[in-house]
């Protein structure tokens, strides 16, 4: 990715790979960066494949752990050393036709597992959206700095891309930068987007998949917030295999949605069988609004080790409360 994104001249962390065999030129290369340090698989790891640490030591056990295939197999024997960049995230999915670019409404992730963005980073703790310091403006300098230098390189290497891509965004002191691409929607971030889309989604995909955009891209003015709960352990060693209780209680709670995330059946019982099991996720006319109504159904949930998160989109609704 970072070849592309080179490329396409999109402004991104200063960064290098290594492959296996290279460990000595890593670890070398992290002394030439300042704290925080952030070590990536270039393999997929489902989500957890990124180590943003504040040491340096913490940061040359990650390339160990990586190269050795010891914490991601084949996975990580590639890694990407970066900079870490510092300021608010944001993530945009973004609608592809193969030439044509249309960005749905923004949204922010909580990547950490603890509450004040603290413990191991993870697939995705929650999401709100619409993000108040996200403006048009916002999401046409990310259009145009990021995501259409990236489709023009992936065009002239030849890939025509259609479908939905993943820009992940931070509005660092020096402007926006890009910290990822997936070529998928985001969790938990599509929970917080689509269900405050207006305009038809399956429309939109078909144009997107046929190689057309036309339909316009229209959201409802509802905030959405998503509360994920997670198991004891995650994302380390998740615990599975306890029952759920609760959940039809909080799905009555007045616009909440409980999408299952990591669930199975067990005759009449529901069982945890992922580390982030249920997305917590409702509307309402505020952001405010959407995360009381969020956490109360989250409160209704429970089984053994149960965790999650208490300031999704906490500093959010306060500041567009003002
Ligand atoms: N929530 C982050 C991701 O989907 O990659």
């Amino acid at each position: 990715m970072k070849e592309v994104l080179d490329a396409g001249g999109v402004p991104t962390a200063a960064h290098r790979a290594f492959g296996a065999g290279e460990e000595g030129a890593a670890l070398a290369y992290l002394e030439s960066l300042s704290a925080p340090y952030v070590v990536k698989t270039d393999g997929l790891a489902a989500g957890k494949g990124v180590a943003v640490v504040h040491s340096r030591d913490e940061a040359r056990d990650a390339v160990r752990e990586y190269l050795s295939g010891r914490a991601f197999g084949d996975a990580g024997r590639t890694v990407v050393i970066e900079e870490g960049l510092t300021g608010p995230e944001l993530s945009l999915l973004v609608l592809c036709d193969g030439s044509e670019a249309t960005p749905l409404a923004p949204a922010q992730d909580f990547k950490r597992a603890f509450d004040g963005d603290t413990g191991p980073n993870t697939g995705g703790m929650g999401a709100y959206s619409p993000v108040p310091i996200a403006g048009p403006e916002i999401i046409d300098e990310a259009m145009g700095k990021c995501v259409r230098p990236a489709l023009t390189a992936l065009s002239a290497r030849g890939v025509e891309y259609r479908g939905i891509l993943y820009a992940g965004l931070m509005l660092t002191p020096d402007g926006l930068k890009i910290i990822e691409f997936n070529v998928r929607f985001g969790d938990p971030e599509c929970q917080v987007v689509v269900p405050r889309l207006e305009s038809d989604l399956c429309r939109h995909l078909a144009e997107s998949a046929g190689g057309r955009l036309q339909e316009e891209v229209r959201f409802t003015d509802d905030a959405c917030v998503t509360v994920v709960l997670a198991t004891e352990g995650y994302p380390v060693a998740p615990r599975k295999g306890d029952e759920i209780e609760g959940l039809d209680r909080a799905k009555a709670v007045e616009g909440v949605t409980v999408f299952h995330a990591g669930t199975r059946s067990d005759g009449d019982r529901l069982l945890t069988a992922g580390g982030r099991v249920l997305d917590v996720t409702a509307t309402a006319a505020s952001l405010a609004g959407a995360r009381a109504r969020a956490y109360e159904a989250a409160s209704l949930i429970s089984w053994p080790g149960m965790h999650y998160r208490s300031d999704i989109a906490a500093t959010a609704a306060e500041e567009d409360r003002q």
